[in-house]
């Protein structure tokens, strides 16, 4: 079957990575089977993979040409409601065992993945599931070339240092959209370092985690102020962002 996309969901399908771990852990659910909410279901293709196991998918996206690429690629499927509406105003009737939310970008900051999942994880049964369901961010220094913020698409960069897990979720629950930490870094080479390297890894289910690929979560890198560094110096860092404000409320400072 061919889908109708927009030109982004088009790079989404072809990120095969990405939609297999995302069918894998569709397929791996064992709780029950009766509602299923896809949240930013954008063309439909996670929906299209759960209304085969699922008595009743409801579909929401916010964005409306993509609303109507997911109701044409979905419209054999009488077990499938595709809503066109932000999933933040949209009142909830009924509980789902399963809610998948793929609104993910690299440590959670870019996309609206926590504030939708705070409000909409009280329409899950108290089995209910959630996919993915948590994620996992490690940091590390480095040397970059480009002195903005921008994501690992192919671009040169120097790691300085281990990367090492600085914070983790799990989406069942209640997450503060602000993350504030200071950070300490141990330098393992002798140069200059400028940016730190967030890597995010995402939990699908209790058997599955998938990696950075070009369209899930590549590593974000974020400038700094330059520092010249030996081996096994301590680097502290203060690190700032709200979750689902955009990579513009990111914030560092050296301690
Ligand atoms: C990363 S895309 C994933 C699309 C689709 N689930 C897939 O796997 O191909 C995230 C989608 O969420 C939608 N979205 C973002 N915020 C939303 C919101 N508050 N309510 C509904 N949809 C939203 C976007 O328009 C986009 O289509």
């Amino acid at each position: 079957m061919k889908f109708k996309t927009t030109p982004y969901h088009a790079h989404l399908l072809k990120d095969t990575d990405r939609l297999s771990a995302f069918f894998n852990a569709i397929k791996d659910y064992d709780g029950e089977h009766d509602l299923a909410y896809d949240l930013g279901c954008g063309s439909g293709i996670l929906s299209y993979f759960l209304a085969s196991y699922f008595k009743q998918v409801k579909s929401i996206e916010i964005n409306h040409k993509s609303s109507l690429c997911a109701q044409e690629n979905l419209k054999d499927f009488e077990n499938v409601e595709v809503i066109n509406s932000d999933v933040l105003d949209y009142e909830f009737t009924k509980k789902a065992d399963l809610i998948v939310c793929e609104m993910l970008d690299t440590a959670l900051i870019d996309e609206e993945e926590v504030p939708v999942l705070n409000y909409a994880k009280d329409f899950l049964k108290e089995n209910g599931k959630i996919i993915p369901q948590g994620i996992i961010n490690t940091i590390e220094l480095v040397n970059l070339e480009r002195h903005y913020v921008h994501w690992d698409e192919g671009v040169n960069y120097e790691s300085f240092s281990k990367p090492f897990v600085y914070s983790e979720y799990n989406f069942l629950d209640d997450i503060n959209p602000v993350f504030e930490d200071e950070l300490t870094l141990k330098a393992d080479k002798v140069g200059i370092v400028n940016g730190l390297k967030i890597t995010t890894y995402t939990i699908l289910n209790d058997n599955l985690v998938a990696g950075p690929s070009p369209m899930l979560n590549p590593p974000l890198l974020i400038p700094l102020d330059e520092k010249s560094v030996k081996v096994n110096d301590l680097i502290k860092v203060k690190l700032k962002y709200i979750m689902g404000n955009g990579i513009e409320s990111i914030q560092t400072e050296y301690i």
